[in-house]
């Protein structure tokens, strides 16, 4: 580990996959990863020009696309577990089919890509795995109905819990952000309606919502030797929302 602070915020040399990343926060992290110097994987279901095609929820073409990296870069150093949906429907009224959609993606996509990435840093007794949460994921929410995010981003603090407690004393942290509302084409719609946005910003001690950089930068020092000594941590990123 280098003895200059700046340079432990630096990702020279790492390679990074970031699920989600055609567009919002992954893009964001994928950018911000590759400025600090990793060579970045960017994987979405509807890839943009430089991205790669994964579905998360597909078992095969998440072990193929560990595969092609690591033969590809010879390793992998950071996981970014970003790809999510939202679903906000009525719970008495949500289709099966919809809840299991989202539970696909949101919580069974982040153990099928942390299971195979894991399992090459386990094998080079290094990794960092950030998992995007959400502070829905610590609170019920209250503002509309969004039954299984709520659900599986619960879930997904737990589950970054879960494995930095089997994983961490072999090499591999892992750690989750708890993003609040970010402007990204997620929150598109709701904040298009205005009463919404203000009433999350009255809600906010910040009084805002968040840019995806402001989540990247997060994401940053997770993945970096800066949080050596940190494992199993739900960083919020949330000027102020879950400290009311
Ligand atoms: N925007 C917010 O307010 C906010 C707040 C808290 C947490 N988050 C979380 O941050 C993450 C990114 O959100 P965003 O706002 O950038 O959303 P976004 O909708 O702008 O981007 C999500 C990306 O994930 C991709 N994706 C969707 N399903 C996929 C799948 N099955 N496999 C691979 N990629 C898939 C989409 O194609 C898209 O490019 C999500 O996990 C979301 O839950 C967002």
């Amino acid at each position: 580990m280098s003895n200059s602070l700046p340079e432990r915020f630096r990702l020279d040399g790492r390679v990074a996959l970031v699920t989600g990343a055609a567009r919002g926060i992954g893009k964001a992290i994928a950018d911000g990863y590759a400025a600090a110097g990793a060579t970045v994987v960017a994987a979405d279901v509807a890839p943009g020009l430089e991205g790669v095609t994964l579905d998360v929820r597909d078992e095969r073409a998440v072990e193929a696309a560990v595969a092609d990296v690591t033969r590809r870069h010879g390793r992998i150093d950071v996981l970014v577990n970003n790809a999510g949906v939202v679903g906000r429907t009525a719970s008495e009224e949500m289709p099966l089919e919809l809840w299991e959609r989202i539970v696909a993606v949101n919580m069974t996509g982040v153990f099928l890509c942390s299971r195979a990435a894991g399992r090459a840093m386990l094998k080079q007794g290094s990794g960092a795995i950030v998992n995007i949460a959400s502070i829905m994921g610590m609170v019920g929410g209250g503002l509309y109905p969004n039954l299984a995010y709520h659900a599986t981003k619960g879930a997904v603090v737990n589950m970054t819990r879960a494995l930095a407690c089997e994983w961490s004393g072999r090499g591999v942290r892992v750690n989750a952000i708890a993003p609040t509302f970010v402007e990204t084409e997620l929150t598109q719609r709701l904040f298009a309606d205005r009463p919404m946005l203000e009433r999350i910003e009255e809600l906010t001690p910040m009084g805002r919502v968040a840019t995806a950089e402001e989540i990247a930068d997060a994401a940053l020092y997770l993945a970096s030797d800066a949080a050596a000594m940190v494992t199993g941590h739900i960083l919020a990123v949330d000027g102020g929302w879950l400290a009311r």
